[in-house]
């Protein structure tokens, strides 16, 4: 198993790419079918099809370092997290600067579900149904100025709810950010739910972004505050360690994190046989993401 400091995948970690592929291929069509517009379903090698993870799989094995570093901290400390009348300030250049509670932000918008590969910077992968909302969407309500380039987004801090946080396990808030037409892209969403449930509080409730091209530590939870800069904000894993995290964080299978590879991710609820498949550029969204980096060095994205 791979965390942000060992790498331990063994040989014995892979199955022949056959078996998850031929698996995946008597499910084609399942996720393409429920996914508004096909987009996430469009974006995939032909034949493939999305085959969500269990909701128990998505909900029990988290990142969310608030509730401490282990797999299962989270899913076993986050009951405590308080959602609510949770609202989120929307600040910077904006026109409408201001508190939105949830309702305000999603007012009028239509909840939709879109099937996303998600894959973690320690060279792991689900596969999520999120529900929830473009972000360009939320963002309008607030309405973005013309010198807007950079969004940041800051998540809760509740001490007395987080031991991680009472620990310092790291610096928080946790931090992220996003460049406008990043942030701006149809693919980008605010996830308010799984499986059509309300997200569990381990996932990042009441509102998480869902980014499926960028390693999951761009995902930020339970956000608090959105700002819109000039400049490109301060990044909670690029500010620990810049030289093994970037700003972009764009999944690349060519470009290897300092100390494990990327070019193959461990699929997550395989079981005792868990096969690793082959991480795809830009996470399969290659498609409809990769204009956003015309002209860039990937190689130094990290
Ligand atoms: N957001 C906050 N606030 N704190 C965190 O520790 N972890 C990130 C991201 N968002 C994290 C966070 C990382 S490293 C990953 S891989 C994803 O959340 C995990 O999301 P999941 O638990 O829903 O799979």
């Amino acid at each position: 198993m791979a965390n942000r400091w060992t790498n331990t995948f063994t040989t014995a970690d892979i199955t022949p790419e056959p078996l998850w592929l031929n698996r995946r291929q008597l499910i084609a069509g399942l996720g393409a079918a429920s996914v508004a517009g096909g987009l996430a379903g469009s974006a995939h090698a032909a034949g493939e099809a999305l085959e969500p993870n269990s909701f128990e799989d998505i909900t029990s094995y988290n990142n969310y370092y608030e509730f401490g570093t282990g797999k299962s901290d989270p899913a076993e400390n986050a009951a405590a997290l308080d959602t609510s009348n949770w609202s989120i300030a929307i600040d910077g250049l904006v026109d409408r600067p201001g508190d939105y509670s949830l309702a305000d932000l999603t007012d009028g918008l239509t909840e939709e579900e879109r099937i996303y590969r998600f894959r973690c910077v320690e060279a792991w992968s689900m596969v999520v149904p999120w529900n929830g909302y473009e972000l360009a969407d939320l963002l309008a309500k607030a309405g973005v100025q013309a010198g807007a380039r950079y969004v940041a987004f800051e998540t809760a801090v509740q001490p007395e709810a987080m031991p991680g946080v009472r620990r310092s396990v790291i610096p928080f808030p946790y931090v992220e950010g996003l460049r406008l037409d990043e942030a701006m892209h149809p693919l980008t969403m605010m996830a308010t739910g799984i499986y059509s449930k309300p997200i569990p509080n381990q996932n990042g409730a009441p509102i998480r972004l869902v980014v499926p091209w960028k390693y999951g530590f761009k995902s930020i939870k339970s956000i608090v505050r959105i700002t819109l800069t000039e400049e490109e904000p301060p990044t909670t894993w690029q500010n620990l360690n810049a030289r093994e995290y970037g700003f972009y964080a764009n999944v690349n299978p060519e470009v290897s994190h300092p100390r494990w590879s990327q070019a193959s991710e461990r699929m997550i609820g395989g079981g005792l046989f868990a096969s690793r498949q082959e991480t795809l550029m830009f996470n399969g969204y290659a498609d409809e993401v990769a204009g956003l980096y015309e002209g860039m060095d990937l190689s130094k994205l990290y």
